[in-house]
């Protein structure tokens, strides 16, 4: 078995985030990367050294000695390239958005299952201190079973951070309808819980009616989906919001009690049990009692890399998955689910907020169904999009 993983990474602007956690594990390590941007090539550069190979295209870097590749590249374009790295029996760690089709979601999971290689989503938010404290405190059963559970991603930007990530009409955070990033709200409540979605309805806080500030995705302030998922319980979560304040947040209500993340804090819990299921093992937490989980010898390795810690946590992660022949948790399946609630949030919002059911991606009737359902806001190769990606003008007048 190998010891090291070699990666080759596509996209170093977020890349470059990555990059540098790789950097610091002993088991891994980038041969090869790809960006059409000098600048961006430069910074990579800087932190790896000249030798590193810059390819020119993208089959270069899957033929520069590579096992796993990371796709930072742009949002709505990982599936293609994730096929192609599956195909030529590469690993793919793949930024968010997984896919932006119900099509490309199957596809992606067929390619998969193919390639005898792990597939994963890199979703950081899971990492989070909190996060992981709330999955544990969850699977340990004390709360019993979850009924009703939130989580937010708001990221309102002012004009200088917008020219940064956002440079222009054409640039895919202006054509990303707003329900589209939920990842970061979804895939931390699925993974406290293990529990996967159902069905999805969307509804959408237009900005049409407000012209302060800067909009957000799509030109949407907030998309939010209501999801039922497998076990009767509803999750409320959204897109990337456009409004203040800026921050993460994550609740959890249960039959016996209930924890939440600290608003304003990506590291502190919440934990209240209710007053009659108190037991001599959990009476501390009877009132409601605030705290900071115990920090681990890895979780100090995290410290100072960006969102909070997380990014450390989703490479080191995806080189033990591989090295130990283990199936990451992000994997395609969950992955192409995250990506079905934003892509049917999206169709149900088009629709008045009809119902709409998610596939279950690894029933083949269920794909059979997806793999007609091409529609999408984005332009692709030259035709015209098939969705709207944005309810930012007054829809009385449209
Ligand atoms: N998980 C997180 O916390 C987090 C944070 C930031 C960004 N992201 C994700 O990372 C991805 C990239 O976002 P970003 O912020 O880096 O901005 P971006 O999408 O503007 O940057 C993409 C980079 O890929 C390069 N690129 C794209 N297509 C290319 C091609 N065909 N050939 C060569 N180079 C190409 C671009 O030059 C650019 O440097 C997105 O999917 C985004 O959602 C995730």
């Amino acid at each position: 078995m190998k010891d090291k993983v070699r990666f080759g990474v596509f996209g170093t602007f977020r890349g470059l985030e990555y990059i540098r956690t790789i950097l610091i594990n002993d088991k891994a390590e980038v041969v090869s990367i790809l960006d059409q941007d000098p600048r961006r090539i430069e910074q990579a550069k800087a932190e790896l050294g000249d030798g590193v190979k810059v390819c020119r295209d993208f089959d270069e870097l899957l033929d520069s000695g590579i096992d796993a590749v990371i796709l930072c590249n742009f949002f709505h374009e990982h599936a293609p390239y994730a096929i192609r790295a599956l195909k030529a029996g590469k690993h793919v760690l793949s930024e968010t958005q997984t896919a932006v089709t119900l099509k490309e979601c199957v596809e992606l999971v067929e390619a998969q299952e193919a390639s005898g290689c792990f597939y994963a989503l890199a979703e950081n938010y899971p990492f989070f201190r909190a996060n992981m404290e709330m999955r544990r405190v969850y699977q340990s059963g004390q709360l019993g079973t979850v009924v009703f559970a939130e989580g937010e991603y708001i990221h309102p930007m002012n004009a200088a951070e917008n020219a940064i990530y956002n440079p222009g009409p054409t640039h895919w955070r202006s054509l990303t309808p707003c329900t589209f990033y939920c990842t970061h709200a979804m895939a931390p409540l699925m993974r406290i819980t293990d529990l996967m979605p159902k069905k999805v309805i969307g509804k959408v806080a237009s900005g049409w009616q407000y012209k302060e500030g800067i909009p957000g995705m799509g030109g949407d302030r907030f998309g939010i989906e209501i999801v039922e998922m497998e076990n009767g319980s509803v999750f409320r979560v959204g897109g990337c919001g456009a409004f203040g304040p800026k921050g993460n947040w994550y609740r959890l209500g249960c039959t016996r009690g209930g924890i939440e993340s600290v608003r304003g804090s990506n590291n502190d819990v919440r934990l209240v049990m209710n007053p009659w299921e108190l037991t001599d093992e959990n009476r501390q937490f009877g009132t409601g009692c605030v705290y900071t989980p115990e920090m681990t010898p890895e979780g100090k390795k995290a410290e100072g890399f960006e969102h909070s810690g997380a990014d450390y946590w989703v490479t080191k992660t995806f080189v033990d998955d591989i090295l130990a022949g283990r199936e990451p948790y992000m994997n395609v399946y969950r992955s192409a689910a995250l990506a079905a609630i934003g892509i049917l949030g999206w169709q149900s919002i088009v629709q008045g907020s009809k119902e709409l059911e998610i596939p279950d991606f690894r029933n083949k009737e269920d794909r059979e169904k997806a793999r007609l359902n091409d529609l999408t806001p984005y332009a692709v190769d030259g035709k015209a999009p098939t969705l709207p990606n944005s309810f930012s003008v007054d829809p009385y007048k449209r």
